[in-house]
């Protein structure tokens, strides 16, 4: 089978040349297509978070797979497409300038902090298969070499063996993924399938300060809800860090934000934002979602944290999310990709039919352990102080025992870019 298929795939296997000189972004258009991704990751979540079950994505995955899809379309889906990505006063040249900066961006963040700097492990897999019917445009893998240089655009025969296409799209994102994300598709595509798209990112970082492992008994959401029943649940692994944090209140969202610092490169920062409602909506946690979440808030919120002395308390996680986004992306305004009104003429010489995306994958996962640079040593220790010390404040203690909203962010330039968002509702053993 995977021979039958080499011998009429056009395949592209890209050597990713990292450019990591940051002179050459163009920092406005970023800050307009990082806010476009958190907008577009604040109102993703908000179709996709169910009560008592966890939620994770990568809002920037699914940009860049719609990005991939921008540059193949024409008319009306490009238009569809511009205005999800918040792109609409960028014209195509900037638009795609944008991601490829962006794209450079986070997958520096990546490079940067492999090996001695760190452990971040950023993998991702980007890829449109495309029915044998149908006729790419070798310009159109030119640009889309140019733009985003580690995506893949391929053909496949969906209705001729559609187990042999299942294994084949799950080995290519397993290797995409060095093995970390081996089983994207958990059934056959429907032989139907003219263009799938699939996406797939995962993450790991290691702490800047690493936590300590706390043996604990307490429960997770652990408490009585007057609509909820009480699950008992498997008993998280709880971890813990007392040091000086970002950290802010924010009374328009009714939450505590804190930032948990990764290690990472000298031009970029990586960190986990958490956020944990105030106790009173700890039973809505849902309803704060849809009813207070807002990325502009929420990116102002980033800009006036402080830091704070924090007595944290926190679960280990392993969180994981497949989604067909077909209906949420519809519901977002882009049922024209999906729709027979759909053209991908800058992609595919079909002129004389339309051929719409069947499919619309996308799996993240992500891991979250006390692991990092062991604690640093209590800063004040040289210091040479001949006053006494004012006595410190005691610090802010944040258990995040309820449901609780987790964002990787990527910082650059004082460009805030979302890379997952993650509703935490439940432990998984
Ligand atoms: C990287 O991770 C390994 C194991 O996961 C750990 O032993 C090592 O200390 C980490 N390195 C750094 C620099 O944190
Ligand atoms: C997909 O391509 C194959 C091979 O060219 C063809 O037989 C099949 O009809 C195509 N599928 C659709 C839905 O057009």
């Amino acid at each position: 089978m995977l021979r039958a298929l080499k011998k009429f795939t056009l395949v592209l296997f890209v050597v990713i040349v990292y450019d990591c000189s940051a002179n050459d972004y163009d920092d406005q258009k970023l800050q307009q297509l990082s806010r476009g991704i958190g907008k577009l990751s604040i109102e993703i979540l908000k179709k996709v978070a169910a009560d008592e079950e966890n939620t994770i994505f990568s809002a920037y995955g699914i940009s860049s797979a719609l990005a991939l899809c921008l540059l193949g379309s024409e008319g009306q889906t490009r238009a569809a497409l511009r205005e999800v990505l918040g792109l609409a006063s960028l014209n195509d040249a900037e638009s795609l300038r944008a991601f490829r900066d962006t794209n450079r961006m986070i997958l520096g963040a990546g490079s940067l902090t492999e090996g001695s700097n760190g452990n971040l492990t950023l993998s991702s897999a980007n890829a449109i298969f495309a029915n044998e019917s149908l006729r790419i445009r070798p310009e159109f893998l030119g640009q889309m070499h140019e733009v985003f240089e580690d995506s893949l655009v391929q053909s496949v025969d969906f209705a001729d063996d559609a187990h042999g296409i299942q294994k084949y799209i799950n080995s290519f994102v397993g290797e995409a993924t060095h093995g970390r994300i081996p089983d994207l598709l958990s059934q056959p595509l429907d032989t139907q399938t003219l263009l799938a798209v699939v996406n797939a990112v995962y993450y790991k970082g290691s702490w800047k300060t690493a936590l300590k492992v706390k043996q604990s008994v307490e429960g997770f959401n652990n408490f009585p809800c007057p609509t909820r029943e009480m699950q008992p649940g498997p008993k998280p692994q709880w971890m813990t860090l007392t040091s000086k944090l970002r950290y802010a209140r924010s009374r328009t969202l009714n939450a505590h934000f804190l930032e948990l610092p990764y290690q990472s490169g000298d031009n970029i920062a990586v960190s986990m934002i958490l956020v944990l409602p105030y106790d009173g909506m700890k039973c809505d946690f849902s309803g704060w979602i849809q009813r207070t979440l807002d990325w502009n808030l929420v990116a102002e919120v980033l800009t006036e944290m402080s830091e704070t002395r924090i007595d944290l308390t926190l679960p280990k996680l392993k969180l994981k999310g497949t989604y067909d986004m077909k209906k949420t992306l519809t519901s977002l305004g882009l049922g024209v990709v999906f729709s027979n009104q759909a053209s991908f003429e800058a992609m595919l010489s079909d002129q004389n039919r339309p051929v719409p995306i069947s499919n619309f994958l996308h799996k993240a996962e992500m891991s979250v352990d006390e692991l990092g640079t062991e604690a640093a040593a209590a800063s004040g220790a040289f210091l040479r102080r001949r006053s006494r010390p004012l006595p410190a404040a005691p610090p802010i203690e944040l258990v995040f025992d309820r449901s609780f909203l987790s964002m990787i962010v990527v910082d650059q330039n004082g460009v805030s870019l979302p890379l997952f968002t993650a509703v935490v509702n439940e432990i998984v053993a």
